[in-house]
Formats: structure tokens, sequence, C-alpha cells
């Protein structure tokens, strides 16, 4: 990789170095102007939502990166040759993580900020702060019991389940893949009930990503701190506790920083792997015939949704403070964030021959020092979670043709917007019925600021609203989705 200054001479200062670095208004008059007279490709359009495959192809036209925009008005280079992603992920010193002087260009409001904005966690450090951090994550995932995790997955997911199976019909992404990671980690944190249902509540409503996305956001950070709090005063057994407990002592501000990165990493990826996966076993000829019997292919369906769509598409945001020319010469404009596609990359021709499920080459996970340290809990998760769907709905197949089904707009995530199914409807165990007595689950306005929720703390708007959710009981009861009601005796253990 060869490091030139601005104006295209090679060696010249350090990257970083305060002296020769320009200033953001300038960066930012850098950054908008492409580094060719080609006019940035929009990865928060709904064409590239319905076929970024198309949308590489075409930017493959520009060498190894393309010029993108990620939000209006927010220019980005886009790394899309395999070997050229693997040149940036490998190459910290070239591709610093800290954004802090370019998003003093960016106005606040700015979409991509909350993804892309500088806190002290692992993905926006680099060299020794990032590896005191990363150590405590990591050596905190490794205490994770893969029998325990494998648990809980289980238990959330026949709760799940059980609340749609009689029904022969529902949408596997808002009534299951959203929620179960969600509820996978609430084990792990150990939450107590009332942080819980906030906590629970909170994350669906962010990945919701509606009206009420902001406000959550904020509460989300009151009831980590709370956690946070409540974990250093009395220590358990779970996830933040061990990272609170870690030799490396981080202060309460890294351990939001760390916990937040754990959920936003944790949780909308893995649901979104779900989906995926399940979109290509329920519609893809080479899966069908395996879906009854006793070896499943989740595995394969796996390995080949990473391949082909992996759920975080681009990522790894780096700032380069001088031009960086790439293998091909294709050159990385300093001053312009470079976003890595993992999903492009993974398409990359020259690798035609080498993809199949044997091959785990994927960059679905990054490479280099920011590796994703949680690949062995998503795929337990994932896979677990897919295994319980086409066990207890053997026949369950899509309700859509596949071409029908929608992908969410964005420039990070590849995201189903819903993934209606439908199944010849399966018993489930009785209701014990009557009026459910308190929860420890149900909120008691602590932390809800007053707005409804549910018995599971997930707001009563979240999943697709359906006639049976709807229905008010005969005897004028306050109508309460029947996955609340299941919710609340998987809390209790029932
Ligand atoms: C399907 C699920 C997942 C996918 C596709 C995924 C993918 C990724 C990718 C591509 C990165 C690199 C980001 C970067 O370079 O800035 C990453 C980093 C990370 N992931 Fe995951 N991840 C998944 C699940 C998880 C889970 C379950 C956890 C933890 C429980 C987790 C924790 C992290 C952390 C802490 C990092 C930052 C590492 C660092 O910067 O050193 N991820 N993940």
């Amino acid at each position: 990789m060869t490091t030139t200054d601005p104006a295209g001479h090679a060696g010249g200062p350090p990257p970083g170095c305060p002296a020769h670095a320009s200033a953001p208004s300038e960066q930012a008059a850098r950054a908008a102007m492409p580094a060719t007279a080609v006019e940035p490709t929009a990865l928060y359009s709904a064409a590239f939502a319905a076929d970024p495959a198309a949308v590489y192809a075409e930017l493959r036209r520009q060498g190894s990166a393309g010029f993108v925009e990620l939000s209006p008005g927010v220019p980005a280079s886009l790394v899309i040759g395999y070997e050229a992603a693997l040149a940036v992920l490998r190459d910290p010193e070239s591709f610093p993580r800290d954004p802090r002087r370019w998003q003093q260009t960016m106005p606040p409001d700015c979409p991509v900020l909350p993804m892309m904005q500088h806190r002290r966690s692992a993905v926006f450090n680099d060299g020794d702060v990032h590896t005191r951090l990363r150590v405590a994550v990591s050596d905190s995932l490794d205490r994770i019991d893969p029998t325990t995790l494998r648990q809980y997955v289980e238990r959330s997911a026949d709760t799940l389940i059980d609340d749609f199976a009689d029904r022969g019909r529902a949408d596997l992404l808002a009534e299951y893949a959203r929620l179960l990671p969600i509820l996978v980690f609430n084990q792990l944190l150990d939450c107590p009930p009332q942080l819980s249902a906030s906590l629970v509540r909170c994350l669906a409503a962010i990945f919701e990503g509606g009206a009420e996305a902001a406000e959550a956001n904020g509460e989300l950070g009151r009831c980590m701190l709370e956690l946070i709090t409540l974990r250093q005063r009395e220590p358990g057994n779970d996830l933040l506790s061990w990272l609170i407990a870690h030799p490396t002592r981080l202060d309460t501000q890294e351990l939001m920083d760390q916990l937040t990165m754990l959920l936003a990493g944790g949780i909308e990826p893995v649901q979104n792997l779900i989906a995926n996966a399940l979109r290509l076993l329920l519609s893809d000829a080479r899966f069908a015939g395996d879906l009854s019997g006793g070896s499943l292919p989740v595995d394969d369906a796996l390995v080949e949704i990473l391949w082909t769509d992996p759920p975080l598409a681009n990522f790894g945001p780096a700032y380069p403070t001088r031009n960086v020319s790439l293998p091909d010469g294709t050159v990385l404009p300093a001053g312009r964030p470079v976003v890595v596609s993992y999903a492009a990359a993974n398409l990359d021709p020259s690798l035609a021959s080498d993809r199949g499920t044997g091959n785990r080459a994927h960059l679905a996970w990054s490479a280099g020092p920011h590796a994703c340290p949680g690949q062995s809990q998503a795929r337990i998760i994932a896979s677990l979670a897919i295994e319980k769907v086409l066990d207890r709905l053997p026949d369950v197949e899509l309700a859509l043709a596949e071409d029908e089904l929608r992908w969410r707009p964005g420039p990070f995530q590849r995201a189903l917007t819903a993934l209606p199914v439908r199944f010849p409807p399966v018993a489930v165990p009785e209701d014990p019925g009557g009026p459910l007595p308190p929860s420890p689950l149900t909120p008691t306005d602590g932390g809800t600021g007053g707005r409804r929720a549910t018995t599971a703390g997930v707001p009563s708007d979240g999943p697709a609203p359906t006639a049976e959710r709807q229905a008010a009981p005969a005897d004028g009861r306050p109508s309460r989705p029947r996955w609340m009601a299941a919710l609340t005796r998987w809390w209790r253990g029932q």
C-alpha cells in the first residue's frame, strides 16, 4: 500500500501528524471532491437496497474502491475488491479509526453519525487503546458457556414460536428474528426484571427505527448506566459483571461504550443473519429437500449467506489522513471516510471459483485487528434459532414469492423489512388463561416515561399487528398480545 500526500507525493509525514493535518473545513472540501469526475453512488437509496450486487458491479468500473454517499452530503470511499479490503483492514497505520476530526465537519443530525461517531469502544480506536478495550471484550465473551448460551436461545425461541405456532402464519422477522437476540442478551446480562423491561423495550424500539427510536436511545443509555452501577455494587455471574471485573479496569464511560457496542453488534446483525438465512432456506430449491429430514443444511445456508448477503454489508469506517493507493492503483483520498464493503469484496469476480459453503474465507466477520470477536456466539444463536423454526414448523414456507420480499434501505445493513411465512398450524401448550398476575417484567412506569409498555417490555406497537393480537377478550379486559403472556410465562420459568 502506498501512502502519498494529497498532491500525490510518496512518503511525507506520519499519518495523523498534527503539523501537517488540514483544517476540518479543508478536509471537508476535499472529501466532497471525488478523485475523478464521477458522481457518488447513493448507498441510502431504494435502488441500492433492492439490488446491491448490481450497484457493486457498476462501482467496479472505478477500480477496487468506488465513490459513494452514505447519506445525502456524506461522501465516502467504498472498498469493493477482496484483496483491497484485506489490505485496508490489515493496515491500521494508513487507515486510522478515529473519526473525531471528520465528525466535526458533519451536522449533528447527520443520520450516519450514530454508527460512525467516536466512542471509547474497540471499533473507533487503534493501537494500544484498541488492544486494551478489545481484550476486555473478547475475554468476557469467551467466558460465555456455549451450553448455557444454547439453553438461552432454545428457551427464547420456543417462547416466541409458541405464540404463533397455532396461527398458521407469522412474520418471522418482526415476531421472531428481531426479538430473539434481544431476549438472549437480556439473559446474558442477567438483567433484573425492572431494567430488563426497559432494556428490551428500548432495543426493540431502536431497531424498529420509528418515531420512538430517539427517545428510546436516551432511555437505553440511562438503563445501561443503572445496570452498570448495580453490577459495580453487586457483581453477578453475567457478561457485564465479567467486563467490570476484567483486569483492564474499564471506567464507567468505557463500560457504557463497550456495552453499547456489544448490544449494537450482537443484536441487529444476528437478527439479520437469522432472517436472511431463513429466506434462503425457504426459497432455494437446493435446501428445500432437506428441511424435514434429519440433517438440516442450516450451517451451509449460514455460510452461503455470509458470502452473498452478509448482515453487516459495509462498515469498518476509517479516516486516512494521506492519499493512499490500493494494490490496483485506485487512490483513496485523504479526509474522505473509507468504508469496507464486506458484501462487495465477497462478490469480487476474481473469487468466483473459490466461493462455496466449504470455503469460509468470506469477510462477513471482517479481518485484521477489528475482526468480529463474537463470531462463535453469533453462529450458535443463528443456527439454533433457525433449527428451532424448522423443527417446530417443518412445513413452513414463504407466504410471498421470494422476489416480493423487500429490503430495508441503508448503507450498512443487509436487512429484510419482513419475512412473512405460512405453515400448517401446530398445537401449543394451553395458555393458563385468566388475568395474569403482575409480572416482574411489567414496568411500574419506572423508566418508561409514561408510555405504554408490554409485559415483556417490548413496545406494544412493535411487531406487526394481527387480527389475533387485536381481538379484545369477551370479558372486556384490555387486550394483550398472546406473545406477551408467553414471555411472562417464560420469564417466570413456566
Ligand atoms: C451475524 C452476526 C454478526 C456479524 C455479521 C458481525 C460482524 C462484525 C464485523 C464485520 C465487525 C468488524 C467491524 C469493524 O471493523 O469496525 C464486527 C466487530 C465486532 N463485533 Fe461482530 N458481528 C456479529 C455478531 C456479533 C456478536 C454476537 C457480538 C458480541 C456478542 C459481536 C461483537 C463485536 C465487537 C465487540 C466488534 C468490534 C471488534 C473490534 O473493533 O475490535 N458481534 N462484527
